[in-house]
């Protein structure tokens, strides 16, 4: 399963690449204002970072890139989505999971501009996804768990319809706004291709007490030792 940083700030990026070996970054508005720059600014940096890593190409480091939230049609979206993918080959257009969203993303694909749907809150959406081709679809976890549903079946049955009818790997599932190292695990065992959060989960999702204890213990065993 890759690991994707859902943020636009360029330090947490620098951080979580070199740390946790990151396979790409989902951006949104949200990420894009909290990053307290200007959209320009954020995508000419993440555009920077690609090329001094050696990772150009959105085969290689997929950055997703939303439009602007407030169109609601498919012409102006494709216009905006066409301009954003021009200014780099990483950049993958997020579209929202709408009818005028999913007809954009459609048009995108056909143009050969890949596209990630976004927004996506049950099996039936995700399908869709598949069906038009996006080269992503993002089911959002976190925000359906905090309001009280369990995910496990609902990414499994993503993970199933897609094997059913080929589409697994061609339009890859990445897990959105995952919030816990358990919500990692769901999407893991379930055969999701990817997962996207912050660099805070990850941190948390990685942090064992039993590892500071038991390296403490060796600390002492070390220190109780005769070297030669
Ligand atoms: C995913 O691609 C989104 O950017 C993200 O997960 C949105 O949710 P959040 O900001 O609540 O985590």
């Amino acid at each position: 399963m890759k690991y994707f940083l859902d943020s636009a700030k360029i330090d947490e990026i620098r951080e979580a690449y070199d740390t946790f070996g990151i396979d790409g970054i989902t951006t949104n508005p949200k990420h894009i204002m909290n990053s307290g720059k200007p959209f320009l600014t954020v995508i000419a940096q993440l555009s920077d970072f690609v090329k001094e890593k050696g990772v150009e190409g959105w085969e290689a480091f997929p950055i997703s890139v939303e439009i602007n939230p407030h169109l609601d049609d498919a012409d102006e979206m494709v216009a905006m989505g066409k301009k954003i993918a021009a200014m780099s080959p990483n950049f993958v257009i997020k579209i929202p999971c709408t009818l005028a969203g999913v007809t954009a993303a459609r048009r995108l694909e056909l143009a050969g501009v890949r596209t990630n749907l976004t927004l996506v809150f049950s099996a039936s959406q995700a399908l869709i996804a598949a069906k038009n081709g996006s080269l992503f679809v993002s089911p959002f976890i976190g925000w359906k768990e905090a309001s009280g549903e369990n995910c496990e079946e609902y990414i499994q049955d993503i993970v199933d319809i897609y094997a059913n009818y080929g589409f697994l790997g061609k339009t890859q599932i990445i897990c959105a706004a995952v919030r816990t190292g358990k919500q990692f695990v769901d999407c893991a065992a379930a055969g999701a291709d990817i997962v996207t959060a912050g660099l805070q989960v990850f941190k948390d999702s990685f942090y064992h007490p039993f590892t500071d204890y038991g390296l403490k213990r060796f600390q002492e065993a070390w220190d109780n030792t005769i070297t030669e």
